[in-house]
C-alpha cells in the first residue's frame, strides 16, 4: 500500500497548493532535487570531467533505473535531452525513401507529426493515419488492413496523446507489428511514470519519454528505449557523433553496440543523476500501485465533476488515464484559469495546434487540462470540483 502522506511529505512544495500538472512538468520530490545539487556542488568543486570519471558507477544507475522501470536491459536504454530528441534519433535511424509509408494515428503528438510531414516533404514518404472508433479508441481492424495493404517501414503510435487521457492499445499494435517484422515506434512520453509500461508487451523497436512529467526528474532529462532488434539491425541516429560511434579510420567509424549508439557525447550528469532518483523513488513505491492509485483520484475527479452542470470532459477511450480537458459552459480559458489561478489550482491549458486532428472533431480550440498524480488526495479531487463549480 501507497503511504501518501509519507509521499506529500517528500514532496513539500505540494501543501501550499493544488498541483494537477504532471502531465506538464511534475513535482520533483525533495530527494530528486538534492540528487542533482549534490552532483553540482561536485562539479563546482573538481570540474565536470574529474567529477564524471570518478563516478562511472552511479552514472550507470542512470540505465539500470530505466532498464528496470521498462522490463529491459540497460543496454537498451540511451539517455536523450528529452522525448522529442529521442523520437528524432529513432525517426533518423530509418532510411526513408520516396514511397515509403509510414502509418501513425489521428492522435499522435502534435511535434510526432509535423516530423513525418517534414518527411513527406524531404523524402516523398506517405503518411498513413489509422481509423478512429466512435468510442475515440484505435481501429485496431483498419490497423490491420493498412499494415496488410501497404507494408509500411514504420508504425509510429503515441500511447497517451497530450490533450486527452485516452490509452491507445500499444499492446494489440505491436504484436501485429512484431509478426511482420516492421519497425515500431512508441511515444510513451505521458505514460511512463503513471502507468506500467513494459517494452516485453509492447513489442516496439523504439520507446522515447521524458524525464520531467509523470516520471517527476527535472527537465531537460529524457531516455530512448531501442530493442535488440533494432539494434541487430544495425540502426543508428543519421547525425551521431564520438559519443555513440568511433572514429575508427580515415573513411570509416564503428557504432557502438549498444543503444548508447543514440546518445550524444556531452550530457548533463547531474540531471541524470536527478532522473535516476526520481525513477528509482516511483519503482520503490511501485508503478502498478501508481496506476492504482491514480486511477481512484481520476474516478473521484470524473464523479464530482459529472455532478457539476455545464462541465463538459472532452476526453474519449475505452480506458483513460490522468489527463483529464474540460470546459465549463461558455466560459473563457482565461475566466476559467483566473479562478483556478486564485486558488493556486497548477493547471495546463491544452490548445488545437497540439491535436488538431482530435480538437477538430470535438468541435474546440481549447480545452483545461487536469493531471493529477500519486502525491495528490482524493480530498484534493474534491476540492478541485468545489473550485470548478464556483467558476
Ligand atoms: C505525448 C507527448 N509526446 C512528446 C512530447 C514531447 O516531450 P518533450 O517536450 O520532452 O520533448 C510531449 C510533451 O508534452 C507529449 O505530451
Amino acid at each position: 500500500m501507497m503511504n501518501i502522506e509519507q509521499i506529500r511529505q517528500d514532496t513539500p512544495y505540494c501543501l501550499d497548493k493544488l498541483f494537477v500538472n504532471s502531465a506538464g512538468s511534475s513535482l520533483q520530490p525533495t530527494v530528486v532535487v538534492a540528487a542533482v545539487k549534490n552532483y553540482l556542488d561536485k562539479e563546482a568543486q573538481l570540474g565536470g570531467y574529474t567529477v564524471a570519471d570518478t563516478n562511472g558507477v552511479a552514472i550507470e544507475t542512470f540505465y539500470e533505473a530505466i532498464a528496470k522501470l521498462l522490463g529491459t536491459q540497460s543496454s537498451n536504454i540511451a539517455f536523450t535531452h528529452d522525448a522529442t530528441d529521442a523520437y528524432l534519433k529513432a525517426l533518423s535511424a530509418i532510411p526513408f525513401q520516396k514511397g515509403d509509408v509510414v502509418i501513425t494515428s489521428n492522435d499522435d503528438y502534435a511535434s510526432n507529426q509535423i516530423q513525418f510531414l517534414s518527411l513527406q516533404k524531404r523524402f516523398g514518404i506517405t503518411i498513413k493515419r489509422i481509423k478512429t472508433l466512435a468510442n475515440g479508441d484505435i481501429d485496431i481492424a483498419h490497423f490491420q488492413e493498412l499494415i496488410t495493404q501497404k507494408t509500411p517501414k514504420l508504425v509510429a503510435i503515441t500511447h497517451v496523446p497530450t490533450n486527452s487521457g485516452l490509452i491507445q492499445n500499444v499492446e494489440a499494435i505491436g504484436e501485429i507489428c512484431y509478426q511482420k517484422a516492421i519497425l515500431y515506434l512508441v511515444d510513451a512520453c505521458q505514460s511512463v511514470g503513471q502507468l506500467v509500461v513494459d517494452v516485453q508487451k509492447i513489442k516496439c523497436d523504439f520507446l522515447s519519454a521524458t524525464g520531467r512529467k509523470f516520471l517527476r526528474g527535472p527537465r531537460g532529462t529524457g531516455f530512448l528505449y531501442v530493442s535488440d532488434r533494432a539494434l541487430a539491425k544495425g540502426l543508428s541516429p543519421l547525425f551521431i557523433d564520438g559519443g555513440g560511434a568511433v572514429w575508427t579510420k580515415e573513411q570509416e567509424y564503428q557504432v557502438l553496440p549498444t543503444a548508447r549508439r543514440f546518445q550524444t557525447w556531452e550530457k548533463p550528469y547531474a540531471l541524470m543523476m536527478g532522473l535516476t532518483t526520481a525513477i528509482q523513488y516511483a519503482t520503490t513505491i511501485g508503478l502498478a500501485n501508481i496506476e492504482a492509485y491514480n486511477e481512484q483520484l481520476m474516478q473521484r475527479l470524473k464523479h464530482n465533476l459529472a455532478a457539476i452542470p455545464n462541465v463538459k470532459i472532452f476526453d474519449k477511450g475505452a480506458k483513460t488515464c490522468n489527463l483529464l480537458t474540460f470546459r465549463k459552459g461558455d466560459k473563457s480559458a482565461p475566466a476559467i484559469q483566473k479562478v483556478l489561478n486564485d486558488h493556486s489550482v497548477f493547471h495546463g491549458l491544452s490548445t488545437k495546434e497540439w491535436g488538431v486532428i482530435d480538437y477538430g472533431k470535438k468541435g474546440v480550440d481549447w480545452t483545461v487540462r487536469l493531471s493529477p498524480h500519486y502525491f495528490n488526495t482524493l480530498e484534493e479531487m474534491d476540492r478541485l470540483a468545489e473550485i470548478i463549480e464556483s467558476i
